[in-house]
């Protein structure tokens, strides 16, 4: 294969208040990890998987891996992540066999992102040779503050995006990116861009929320139980 895929499973999920790693929690009956894999699969590509787990979840990522893996024929891997985000996704840049070309980075968290959005990532780096990330537009009115809580502005929300994942980087310029990163960036993108390279939004899917507080994990459940996947 020419893409690589690195599943990011490595955080603790504090958030979540669970007794174990966020991606390793059941949603409805399988890990969140494993339902974010069966996206991957769902791929029309192949793909070399790489999942990033807890240093102590490993063997357990290697298992739900193969389970998701199952016949197909994309390659899966683990590796152990790091303290940080960005330090789990250099991880797993490193473990890319020499013949990807392109990276797609994804939250395991994003548990219900749609496999078709992964071919749209891929489709669109293949295209432009830019950074592509998915985003939908932002509901709310968005208000910047002061320290005091006090209202300095309302921003324009028709020229915010939410961002998602999977974020996709043609892999030579995205590792030298990496290599190169001296702070750390809420996102691959906005480490892509600072080392100089145009980024691009596509359209992401409500679906590809990020399971990040219980309430997250009930309304994945409640989205499988009325629409299962
Ligand atoms: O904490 P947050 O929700 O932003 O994490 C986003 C994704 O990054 C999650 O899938 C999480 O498992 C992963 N992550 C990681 N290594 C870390 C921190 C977060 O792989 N040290």
């Amino acid at each position: 294969p020419i893409v690589g895929v690195i599943v990011v499973a490595a955080g603790s999920g504090t958030r979540l208040g669970a007794d174990r790693p966020k991606a390793f929690v059941d949603c409805a009956g399988r890990t969140v990890l494993e339902r974010s894999l069966d996206s991957v699969f769902g791929m029309q590509r192949e793909a070399q998987v790489v999942v990033v787990a807890p240093a102590d979840l490993v063997a357990e990522a290697e298992d739900i891996a193969r389970r998701a893996a199952g016949a197909a024929e994309s390659s899966i891997s683990v590796v152990a992540g790091g303290d940080t985000r960005q330090q789990s996704v250099s991880n797993g840049l490193a473990a890319l066999d020499a013949g990807i070309r392109i990276v797609l980075v994804h939250d395991a968290a994003r548990a219900l992102t749609p496999a078709a959005i992964f071919d749209d990532v891929v489709t669109g780096v293949a295209q432009t040779a830019s950074g592509i990330v998915p985003g939908v537009p932002v509901q709310d009115t968005v208000k910047r503050v002061d320290d005091d809580d006090a209202v300095v502005e309302t921003i324009d929300r028709a020229e915010l995006r939410s961002i998602q994942t999977p974020q996709g980087f043609p892999r030579a310029s995205l590792a030298a990116a990496y290599a190169d990163a001296e702070i750390e960036y809420t996102d691959d993108a906005a480490l892509f861009a600072a080392a100089g390279h145009p980024v691009s939004v596509i359209d992401g899917d409500a679906l590809s929320f990020k399971i990040t507080t219980p309430w997250d994990l009930r309304r994945a459940e409640g989205l499988l139980a009325s629409a299962p996947a």
